[in-house]
């Protein structure tokens, strides 16, 4: 029985958010949006130069306040934007300061290219724990989001049938 879930993700233009957005809908869970406190302007073309150096270079950027305790979830949704091949800084910087290896794990992530490496990376990271669910989309907000939006409900809906 699955008592409480949340759903954390990062996302620098809006995709990952329109995903958990859907998420929130079906399960009505708590939501966490990681913010760095240094943000990238999400309009510049340098934000890849400067986002692509950070995910190489495994940068944990300092987050605003995290205002619910993941400790206190049984299921945890996690969103990340794909940056440089891999997940984002901001889920890097959350991944280092929980232990979540008694939680159950769903994951996504959003790129502009193939989905494979992205949540091969992801899931590596969450190795000690229990993914229960992983799903990539290709920026679902530019590439036919109606689309998108139903392979998301599928995908939450086949996970939360393992609770009902
Ligand atoms: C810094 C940076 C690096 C990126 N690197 C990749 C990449 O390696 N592979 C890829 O497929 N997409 C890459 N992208 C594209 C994003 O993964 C894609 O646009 C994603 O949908 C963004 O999610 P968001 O709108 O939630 O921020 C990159 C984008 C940025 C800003």
């Amino acid at each position: 029985m699955i008592e409480k879930i949340l759903i954390v993700y990062y996302s620098l233009t809006g995709n990952t958010q329109f995903i958990a957005e859907i998420i929130e809908d079906i399960t009505k869970a708590d939501i966490l949006e990681l913010k760095p406190i240094k943000q990238l302007n999400p309009s510049s073309s340098m934000k890849y130069m400067w986002g692509g150096f950070q995910a190489t270079m495994k940068k944990k950027p300092k987050l605003h306040e995290i205002d619910k305790n993941p400790l206190d979830y049984d299921l945890l949704f996690l969103g990340t934007p794909v940056w440089a091949w891999t997940y984002s800084p901001p889920l890097r910087s959350f991944l280092s300061m929980y232990d979540l290896s008694d939680k159950k794990i769903a994951i996504w992530t959003c790129s502009a290219g193939g989905t494979a490496k992205g949540l091969e990376r992801f899931s590596s990271a969450l190795k000690d724990t229990e993914i229960i669910g992983k799903i990539g989309f290709r920026e679902p907000l530019n590439n036919n989001p109606e689309e998108s939006k139903e392979k998301a409900i599928s995908w939450v809906n086949e996970i939360m049938k393992q609770f009902n």
